[in-house]
């Protein structure tokens, strides 16, 4: 992304070709910068059996997908769907974690006929986890399960998104891990791997490093372990907050980690789970102005999508910086911008707290603007509701923009009713 002549070019397109090319609203993600940030965090954490399991819940377009496993990711998952899009997208069985949340006894049976290694939650899922296993007929490989402990460690950017803690629903809480150790002899289940997710866009490496010291006291209790895996949760800046240090992070790591496994005894791999920190600041949101509306206090810029498309806005109060992409350069004035869905919480610029104005370059009807940072948790959080179609998305490689999703149809919208 870059700036032309006043305009937002993506390679040899700006935005405005790019909307005539594929139609509006279009979710645009760049290649090279999902390529970079694996590198990044694969260089900084520098450990010899490091894996990264890409969370695809933040983009599960096959697309995306595909880029990860190109760049030697394997995928962490939370539903068989998401499990099915992964070995459609290439993936083979043992790429694949899935980490899932309150899983039906259909769903269990799903993942073991795959050989899917399953990462289980609670202790009720262990114990039907074990029964269908044995019924099915337990080979070496579904014998095999990770855990998911709730260490209490939680942290994260919204009450919503802080998974760990006794208010909250995951993981098996640390006090119960003798009656893991119990429940998985009897259904002689191997405990590979043991893991937690702390929370999402933690920007502090101290809160990484406290939590990952946490699991650690709690992982010397398996003595089978093949892996610890540390979820994901890795923050980038949405509103020019200070960026996670990433280099010191990953350093101390690799530190943490080896200094454990000379203790435990054994060289252990290294999983971590990101999912917003390789596609967040690959995916713009593009729009267009249609309407201008006064009232009193404020000027509304009224737009083409809403929190059908993004929706981070209005369920967290999460800031997505907006720029006028068809005229960067002007007088900024002050707006609300807001959405065409029917309520009048659709707008992109507020926070948990309500309405707040934004400064943007000077906006007239037909202006292009592009709602940042949204290449995680955009497209994959989005709906039809209003019965508004889901928008295209576009991947730029260097020059080229390809098409990597259609834009839904009126037909779609009616398909799977009877
Ligand atoms: N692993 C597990 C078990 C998770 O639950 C999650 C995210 C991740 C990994 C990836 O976390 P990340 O690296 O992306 O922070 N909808 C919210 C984010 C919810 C995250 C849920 N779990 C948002 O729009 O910010």
């Amino acid at each position: 992304m870059e700036i032309k002549k006043n305009k937002l070019y993506f390679g040899k397109y700006c935005a405005e070709d790019l909307l005539k090319k594929f139609g509006c609203p279009l979710y645009v993600y760049e290649e090279e910068i999902i390529r970079c940030q694996i590198k990044k965090l694969k260089n900084c954490i520098n450990y010899n059996s490091l894996k990264l399991y890409y969370a695809c819940k933040a983009n599960t377009n096959l697309a995306i997908m595909k880029i990860m496993l190109e760049e030697g990711c394997c995928i962490d998952t939370v539903s068989c769907g998401e499990v099915y899009a992964a070995l459609k997208a290439g993936f083979k069985a043992e790429q694949i974690l899935y980490t899932g949340n309150n899983v039906t006894d259909d769903e269990f049976r799903w993942l073991i006929e795959r050989e899917i290694l399953v990462n289980i939650g609670s202790l009720s899922e262990l114990a039907r986890y074990g029964r269908i296993n044995q019924e099915i007929g337990s080979k070496a490989k579904t014998n095999k399960i990770c855990v998911r402990i709730n260490s209490d460690a939680g942290a994260g950017f919204h009450d919503h998104v802080i998974t760990s803690g006794v208010d909250c629903k995951f993981g098996i809480y640390y006090k119960y891990i003798d009656e893991i150790i119990a429940k998985a002899n009897q259904y002689k289940l191997k405990i590979i791997g043991i893991h937690h997710h702390i929370g999402s866009g933690i920007l502090d490496v101290e809160t990484f490093l406290y939590s990952m010291n946490v699991l650690l006291k709690y992982a010397v209790k398996f003595k089978e372990l093949e892996f610890v895996d540390f979820g994901g949760g890795f923050g980038v800046p949405y509103n020019h907050e200070k960026k996670l240090n990433i280099d010191v992070l990953g350093m101390k790591i690799k530190q943490v980690f080896e200094k454990f496994c000379v203790k435990y005894g054994k060289e252990l791999s290294l999983f971590f789970e990101p999912g917003r920190y390789l596609v967040a600041e690959a995916g713009v949101l593009l729009c267009r102005v249609n309407t201008l509306n006064k009232t009193p206090k404020y000027e509304f810029v009224g737009v083409d999508t809403g929190f059908n498309h993004l929706v981070r806005v209005v369920m967290y109060g999460s800031y997505h910086e907006i720029i006028n992409a068809s005229n960067l350069d002007d007088t900024k004035k002050k707006y609300i911008v807001g959405g065409n869905i029917c309520e009048s919480g659709d707008i992109f610029t507020m926070d948990s707290k309500g309405l707040k104005l934004r400064e943007i370059s000077n906006i007239k009807e037909g202006d292009v603007l592009a709602i940042l940072t949204a290449g995680a948790y955009g497209m994959s959080m989005a709906s039809n509701y209003n019965m508004r179609v889901l928008p295209a998305e576009v991947l730029i490689n260097r020059e080229d923009a390809k098409l990597i999703r259609r834009r839904q149809s009126f037909d779609d919208l009616l398909k799977e009713q009877i």
